[in-house]
C-alpha cells in the first residue's frame, strides 16, 4: 500500500476570485484525501517570495510574486496514500493548455500565468513539508479520521 503523506495545496487569487474554492477542495474531498489544515489569507511579499525561491533567477519572478500576493489564497493541507504525487495528476501540467481535460488546471484554467491552483512538486522530495512549515504552524494540522477510510484502503 501506498504511503500515507501530506501535501501543500493552495488556491491562487485568481481561483478565489473565480469562485473556484469550493469546486476545487470537493475533488480532493471526493478522490478520498483528508483535510487536515486550511486558510484563507493574503500572503505577504516576502513570504511569496520564499515560497517561490526555486524560481528567483526566472524572467517570471516578478510577476509571479506580484500575482500570488494579488489577492486572497486559500491555502491547504491534504493527507492520503501517495499524496503529494496523486494531487499533482489531479492538478495537471504547469501550463493549462497543456492539462488533459479531467484535470483541475485542464478544466478551470486557460494560461500559464493564472494556472488556478498551487501544489506541491512530487519530483522536488521535501517540497510538501518545507512548503507546510512555511505556511502553517504544527497547532494548525489537525489529526482525525474519515470514518470511510475503511473503504478507501485495502
Ligand atoms: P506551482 O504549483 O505554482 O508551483 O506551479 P508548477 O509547479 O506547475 O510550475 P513551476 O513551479 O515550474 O512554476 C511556478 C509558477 O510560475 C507556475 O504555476 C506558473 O504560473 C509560473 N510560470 C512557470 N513557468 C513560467 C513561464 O515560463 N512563464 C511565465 N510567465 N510564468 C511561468
Ligand atoms: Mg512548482
Amino acid at each position: 500500500m501506498s504511503e500515507r503523506e501530506r501535501t501543500f495545496v493552495m488556491v491562487k487569487p485568481d481561483g478565489v476570485k473565480r469562485g473556484l474554492i469550493g469546486e476545487i477542495v470537493s475533488r480532493f474531498e471526493e478522490r478520498g484525501l483528508k483535510l487536515v489544515a486550511g486558510k484563507f489569507i493574503e500572503i505577504p511579499r516576502d513570504l511569496a517570495e520564499e515560497h517561490y525561491g526555486e524560481h528567483e533567477d526566472k524572467p517570471f519572478f516578478e510577476g509571479l510574486v506580484d500575482f500570488i500576493t494579488s489577492g486572497p489564497v486559500f491555502a491547504m493541507v491534504w493527507e492520503g496514500g501517495d499524496a503529494t504525487r496523486q494531487v499533482r495528476h489531479m492538478v495537471g501540467e504547469t501550463d493549462p493548455a497543456e492539462s488533459p481535460a479531467g484535470t483541475i488546471r485542464g478544466d478551470l484554467g486557460l494560461d500559464l500565468g493564472r494556472n488556478v491552483i498551487h501544489a506541491s512538486d512530487h519530483e522536488d522530495p521535501g517540497s510538501n513539508e518545507r512548503e507546510i512549515e512555511l505556511f502553517f504552524d504544527e497547532a494548525e494540522l489537525i489529526d482525525y479520521e474519515r470514518p470511510d477510510e475503511a473503504l478507501l484502503y485495502e
